[in-house]
This record gives C-alpha cells, structure tokens and sequence, in this order.
C-alpha cells in the first residue's frame, strides 16, 4: 500500500519518488497528488460549486457577496480586543483553496491542497471510500471550505467546525448560494467538539493542517477520537519535524513569517510533532491501527481508527473532566 507502520520505518516507493526539497512543501505534495488516479475524480467534484449552479443569487451578487468577504479586515468580530498578538489569517480575510466558480476564479492560499489530502488518504491509506452515502464526516479547521465541499459532494452528511467567523460566515454563504443541504458550516473551536451532539457521532473526522495550530494537541486527537462512532477512523495531517525521537518542537506564535503591516504572515504554530510522537499521541488517546506516513516536505500523515471506546490515563489531563 506504500504506507509506513510507525514500528517498521520503512520508505515506501512514492515517498522516494517525490520532487526535490527545493520546491515549496505544498506544491511537492500537490504535484505528488496529481500523479495518483483519485485527484481528477476529486477535482471533478468541485466542478458542483460554479455559477452555473448557483441557486436563487446571480452570478454577479454572488461575485459582489465573495468581494465583500475577500475585504475584510476585522478584529472586533473575532472576539478580539485588539488585533495585536492576534493571528493575521483570523483577522484579515484570505480565501483558503483554489476555486474555479466558472464565471471567475479565486486562489487559495492553501491552493489546491484540499485535493491532494483527499487523494493521498484516498489512494494511499485506502482511508476513504467512493461513496460516502450516508456517512457522518466531520472537517476540523474547515477554512473556506475546500475539503468540505468535496466530502459534500461525495454525499457524506459533513459538520465543517472553524474558530475563524469569518470563514464560517463565507462557507454559510456557499452552503446558500449552492444549496448544499448536507453541509453544516460551525463557528466553533475544536475544543468545543465536546458538546453531547458531537459525541460517538461521526464515520470519519478530517483533522488536516490543525494539529500544529493548537495549544494542546493530546487533547485534541482525543476530541477527534470521542467524536468517532466506533470503527470510524481519523485522519490527520499536520506539519511535522522530521526526527527519529518522539518529540514536540515547539514553534510558538512568535516565529510567523511575512509582513506585519499587510497582515500576511503565515505561521501562528505551537508544537511539531515528530512521526514518533504524533504516533504514540493516537496511540496513547485509544486509536487502534494506527498508520503514519514519512514526513515529506515537511508534513505527515496518519490515519488511526477507533475500534471501541477506551479511558485515558487521566494523570495532568488539562481537561479534567474530559471524556
Ligand atoms: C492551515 S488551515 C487548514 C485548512 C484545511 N483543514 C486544510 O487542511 O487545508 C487551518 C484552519 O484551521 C483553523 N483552526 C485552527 N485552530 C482551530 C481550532 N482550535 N478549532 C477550529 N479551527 C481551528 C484555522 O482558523 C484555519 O482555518
């Protein structure tokens, strides 16, 4: 399958197979992604969200509601008091992956990632089917939506959490115009995932470029595990750093890169995980099965299931009463 056990290490073929480390990291995974047979079968998919099928707006509202979006710049409605030593992405509006809307086309900042992901643990891990009729898939730290909107257009019921409002408020928006009946975009951190609707809920979560984002990453992979139904299975990919010893380095806020005055920088991590430590992290908050791949262009991959619920050991647990 060319997918690495944590215990083995082994290189499979397509990780050495991959460009050089001179190329930016997501442009080496997207270049790799395209080369497997899911990607045209998952970019084909996005073709469901051009003007051509818009519902009840015009092409030309629709563009003005996206400008207004693509305009803002707005720390009080994020809740912040001031903007800071606040991220630049939760203030100002940066749409997150490539979208062709037909009548006119926008850029993501993550480009066509959204695609990549899905057919890498589609045809590598194997870690999603053809269909996803009738299943319950949940996509944590959703952006605008990219990952979403394909899951929704393979038929899953998909409930797409963000802590950014402005996001939320800009995928409300194509769930409308679209009329995506089985996309629930929330206004919710992934912390908040604890709520009982949220419990043994979902076939599948989506946990991609998050993990590295948050303040206490054991916490979160047994979020994503409580909200699984058992045999669900999660799948992560993260920002790693590329070391044989289970460690978390820490990055902090500090280390964003860009310019300050234009509100572009990217960065706002907390912890890599080494393949090591992400892997023993599931492990350790009950996943089963759990598979990693090779850190490649500084990013990994992993997919866990949760065969039944088990108990955490609950020694230092910063949620006490965390189930
Ligand atoms: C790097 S983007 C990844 C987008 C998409 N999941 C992907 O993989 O392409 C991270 C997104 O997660 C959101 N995010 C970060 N921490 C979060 C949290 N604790 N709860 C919910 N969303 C979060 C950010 O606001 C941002 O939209």
């Amino acid at each position: 399958m060319g997918i690495v056990d944590t215990a083995k290490r082994s290189v499979p073929p397509w990780v050495k197979g991959l460009v050089p480390a001179s190329l930016r990291r997501h442009q080496m995974i997207e270049d790799h992604a395209r080369s497997l047979p899911s990607y045209p079968f998952f970019q084909g998919l996005m073709s469901r969200y051009r003007v051509e099928n818009l519902v009840g707006v015009d092409s030309e509202t629709f563009k003005r509601r996206i400008d207004e979006f693509l305009a803002l710049d707005d720390y009080r409605m994020e809740g912040f008091a001031n903007p800071e030593r606040q991220r630049d992405l939760s203030i100002r509006f940066y749409w997150g992956h490539d979208h062709d809307f037909g009548g006119f086309a926008l850029q993501g900042r993550m480009r066509s990632r959204h695609l990549a992901l899905l057919t890498i643990f589609r045809d590598r891990f194997g870690a999603i089917p053809q269909s996803l009729e009738g299943l319950r898939v949940l996509d944590i730290g959703a952006w605008t939506g990219g990952v979403s909107l394909v899951l929704a257009a393979m038929g899953a019921q998909v409930t797409a959490v963000e802590e950014v409002k402005k996001y939320v408020e800009a995928l409300t928006y194509l769930k409308q115009a679209f009329a995506i009946d089985n996309l629930d975009p929330r206004h919710l951190s992934l912390y908040e995932c604890t709520l009982s609707e949220f419990q043994d809920a979902f076939d599948l979560v989506i946990y991609a470029g998050v993990l590295y984002h948050v303040t206490d990453p054991t916490v979160s992979l047994r979020i994503t595990f409580n909200c699984l139904r058992d045999g669900g299975r999660c799948l992560v990919e993260t920002a790693a750093v590329n070391s044989e010893k289970p460690i978390l380095a820490y990055h902090g806020p500090g280390l964003a890169r860009g310019d300050r005055s234009a509100r572009n920088r990217s960065g706002w991590n907390w912890y890599f995980p080494s393949l090591a430590a992400l892997a023993r992290m599931m492990e350790d908050v009950g996943f089963a099965q759990v598979q990693v791949s090779k850190v490649i262009a500084g990013r990994a991959f992993a997919v866990g299931r949760r065969d039944s619920h088990v108990d955490i050991m609950r020694g230092g647990l910063s949620v006490p009463g965390l189930r």
